[in-house]
């Protein structure tokens, strides 16, 4: 027999004179299911542990068609809103015997193509995507040859897939009158990437809650280019330039969040004295900044759990699922970094 730790199912059955079904029937836990003497079962593992067998997952990939892998592609692995979601999906497929295959698109639309596929190559049985852009056209291939495939956070606006994300709308609705109620009257809002589902959404609730309030929608108050902390320190920077700034910035987004205060920090504007700040997404830091922060949090466990369900309804039932995107609530988060206005500021 070849050498330890290389060795084939196809040696062991040669070795042992059985057949290599049987060798992988007692590998896979399955001699009783199909009436293999325990004196066989008993040969084929100990000539397995001898030998330190591994089964070839990629062989048997092959013949079955079938890896027990998801693939698992997302904007931004350094993002803890996306990490988090990560982990959780890992955690709920493994309950099931799955693996991730992780790839980053790093909120670039031809990485996210190249992405594609490289997880396609390595046949997976399932897609769990956030998507960069709105557009889905990359998918098509995808599709067409029936792979499940289930979208998070980000949907796409010109192809039909389940998807699970958060309630933006009422989030960022809920995050306005959060600061209406504290008599704040102009609120700039830093967006993420325009076209993106949940920016879409959030600066929607902005408008709402300032038209509910009676307040004019001013389009210089919306300002930022995507979810990054270097969009979130340059329209602060700008902010903070108008001859009125703004009492109240709602950050659309936890890094966004961060690159407005480090702007903040740099012109010596205080929060919430000066400047008061709301930022989507609960993060490890929001409690322990010098200001804790008032966040509207993401239940970013349920999605990665309702993403792998979603992945593995369609698998079980072998047919593409239509159905509508679920939307999760989202929890506003009261700590220090919004200030009660004494009289609401006029705009
Ligand atoms: O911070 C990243 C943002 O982009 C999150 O709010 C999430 O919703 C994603 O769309």
């Amino acid at each position: 027999m070849t050498k330890k730790n290389n060795v084939t199912m196809q040696a062991l059955a040669e070795n042992l004179g059985v057949s290599v079904s049987v060798v992988s029937r007692v590998l896979s836990g399955q001699a009783s299911k199909y009436r293999i003497s325990k004196s066989t079962e008993e040969a084929v593992l100990k000539l397995a542990k001898e030998h330190r067998f591994r089964p070839n997952q990629l062989a048997r990939g092959l013949r079955l068609r079938k890896t027990s892998t998801f693939g698992l592609l997302i904007p931004d692995i350094s993002n803890p809103f996306f990490s988090d979601i990560a982990r959780h999906i890992e955690m709920n497929a493994r309950k099931i015997g799955y693996s991730i295959l992780l790839c980053d698109s790093q909120e670039d639309n031809d990485i996210e193509r190249e992405s594609l596929d490289l997880l396609r190559n390595r046949m997976i049985d399932g897609l769990i995507i956030s998507p960069v852009g709105s557009q889905g056209d990359h998918l098509v291939e995808l599709l067409e040859d029936g792979l499940p495939i289930a979208v998070v956070d980000r949907n796409f606006s010109n192809i039909d897939l389940p998807c699970v994300t958060s309630d933006n709308y009422q989030g960022a609705y809920d995050g306005m009158q959060h600061l209406l109620d504290h008599g704040h009257r102009t609120i700039a809002f830093v967006q993420g990437l325009p076209d993106a589902d949940p920016n879409v959404e959030r600066v929607r609730g902005y408008k709402v809650a300032l038209r509910d309030a009676g307040i004019p929608f001013k389009k210089s108050l919306v300002i930022g280019t995507d979810f990054g902390q270097e969009s979130g320190y340059a329209a602060a920077k700008k902010l903070l330039k108008r001859k009125q700034p703004p009492t109240a910035i709602f950050a659309a987004g936890n890094m966004i969040a961060l690159g407005v205060l480090s702007a903040l920090a740099e012109e010596g504007v205080r929060t919430p004295q000066d400047m008061s700040i709301i930022s989507f997404d609960e993060s490890p830091w929001s409690p322990f900044l010098d200001t804790p922060m008032t966040t509207i949090a993401q239940d970013t466990a349920k999605i990665g759990r309702m993403a792998v369900e979603l992945l593995t309804n369609q698998i079980e039932k072998s047919k593409r699922a239509r159905r509508p995107t679920v939307l999760l609530p989202t929890k506003l988060v009261s700590r220090d970094s919004v200030r009660r206005l004494r009289t609401p500021k006029k705009q």
